[in-house]
């Protein structure tokens, strides 16, 4: 089993006092020495499935792990993925930069996104990152310009928008045809063209594509892998070209309820190397970029509960049981419906107490701020700290101050010991950036 089919952190244990423990960590002592919510990211989960990936690959020689640092860019989770010997995968400044300021050998980044601005690829180029991964024509041009500039040439793979659907949430498929990503394949030889006869500061690399997020059916990446072989087989023909790269993008799915079940990265690793075996161009490079698979199960958030609310529909009874936190540090639930698992981490108190069905709602002031809807649960009561499973993944990425609320802390626990990797908010953070007019001034 790989990581990822984990649903807790595979340190997960209830210790001697009857609590979850998480690396060896009591999580009511986490929430007491840290405050609610927080973000707690358990360090052995992360590099087992780093290991996971590594090891189901071994076999082909020219693989390169980056990790799509969207799901969760803080320095300290950088240093991890770089001492697995991941590279990255960025989409912007400021992750560009938080890998660099993390020592990271900056030959192993890639530059993604739809729409690069100037600045950001000044930044990339002056940081002589590795690869960028060009989206559209008139991002081509653009960085053509820049490289001729500063008079550096660049490495770049083109991104295609392979034509496939996958079947996961509509708004985290990006390989459909209608995407706002990447060239249709109806433009690849016009593009092609351009860099080869006109773009002369582009070298073109190979093709990247990404079919999706949270993807279950490994049927999408082998016909994905199919295209972007034929494609490159096509493009080397016809412009006599030699692309020996290819960057299959991220997707593979995590565990979030006991009813998912995403395949084992092994068996991901199968479907790709057998895909690439049946064609006759010589083994490229393959780039895999995970994001969630990587560190989603690795983290937990603590809440504590506070308000409770009855409501009777129908003769039908629905409990509210109000948290600490909500939508603007998990906005996944009320963006996608995405579900997810908690539970009571005083497992021995809460052993006596009746189960029964309870909505858990944010407490942040909008209706749709339910984390999880319909969940039987040990009867919670205020104070109770619970822990919500695998949110690792676009939760602090995501994360907000709507509501003018404080970003909750991240620790990194490991063997017994934790350590603070992002600080919580302070006020004062919240109004670092406000300014106020002289006119208005008191
Ligand atoms: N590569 C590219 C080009 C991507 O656009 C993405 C994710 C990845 C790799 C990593 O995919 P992963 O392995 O994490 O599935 N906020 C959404 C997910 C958006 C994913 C965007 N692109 C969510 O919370 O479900």
């Amino acid at each position: 089993m790989s990581v990822n089919q984990f649903l807790k952190p595979i340190t997960t244990e209830v210790n001697e006092k009857g609590h979850i423990s998480i690396g060896g960590c009591d999580l009511a002592d986490l929430a007491k020495k840290y405050g609610t919510p927080l973000y707690v990211l358990d360090e052995e989960t992360l590099r087992g499935i780093c290991r996971d990936y590594k090891n189901a690959f071994k076999d082909y020689p020219n693989i390169k792990m980056m990790y799509a640092s969207k799901a969760l860019c803080t320095s300290a989770v950088v240093r991890i993925l770089d001492e697995e010997g991941f590279g990255f995968d960025t989409v912007s400044s400021g992750e560009i930069y938080t890998v660099y300021k993390s020592g990271v050998d900056m030959s192993k980044v890639l530059f993604n996104g739809n729409n690069k601005t100037r600045k950001e690829i000044e930044l990339a180029l002056d940081l002589k990152v590795g690869r960028f991964s060009v989206d559209n024509f008139y991002e081509a041009e653009l960085l053509n310009q820049i490289a001729e500039e500063k008079d550096l040439n660049v490495d770049i793979l083109l991104r295609l928008t392979p034509g496939i659907e996958c079947h996961t949430h509509e708004y985290i498929q990006t390989g459909q045809i209608d995407s706002k990503f990447g060239f249709d394949l109806t433009q690849v030889d016009e593009i092609t063209d351009l860099i080869v006869n006109k773009y002369k500061n582009l070298k073109l690399k190979g093709v990247h594509a990404h079919i999706g997020s949270q993807i279950f059916e490994l049927k999408s990446f082998a016909d994905e892998v199919e295209i972007l072989i034929k494609e490159i087989e096509r493009i080397n023909k016809k412009f006599n070209l030699k692309l020996d790269e290819m960057n299959i993008g991220g997707g593979l799915g995590v565990k979030y309820t006991e009813e998912d079940c995403p395949p084992d990265v092994k068996d991901l690793a199968d479907v790709i190397t057998e895909a690439m075996h049946k064609h006759s161009v010589e083994i490229p490079v393959i780039y895999l970029e995970p994001g969630r698979s990587i560190i989603s199960t690795a983290g937990v958030t603590l809440y504590t509960v506070g308000s409770s609310k009855t409501v009777n529909i129908d003769s039908k009874i629905k409990r509210y049981v109000s948290v600490d936190g909500g939508m603007a540090d998990n906005p996944r639930p009320s963006m996608y419906q995405a579900e997810y698992l908690a539970e009571g981490v005083n497992v021995s108190a809460l052993s006596n107490r009746v189960k029964e069905k309870v909505t858990i709602a944010g407490r942040y002031c909008e209706s749709g701020d339910i984390i999880i809807n319909e969940i039987e649960l040990p009867k919670p009561q205020a104070g109770d700290v619970l822990c919500v499973y695998n949110t690792g993944a676009y939760n602090y990425s995501m994360a907000s101050n709507y509501n003018r609320v404080e970003k909750p802390a991240m620790v990194l626990v490991k063997s017994a010991q934790s350590d603070i990797i992002v600080n919580r908010e302070s006020l004062e953070d919240l109004i670092l950036h406000d300014n106020i007019p002289d006119r208005l001034r008191k």
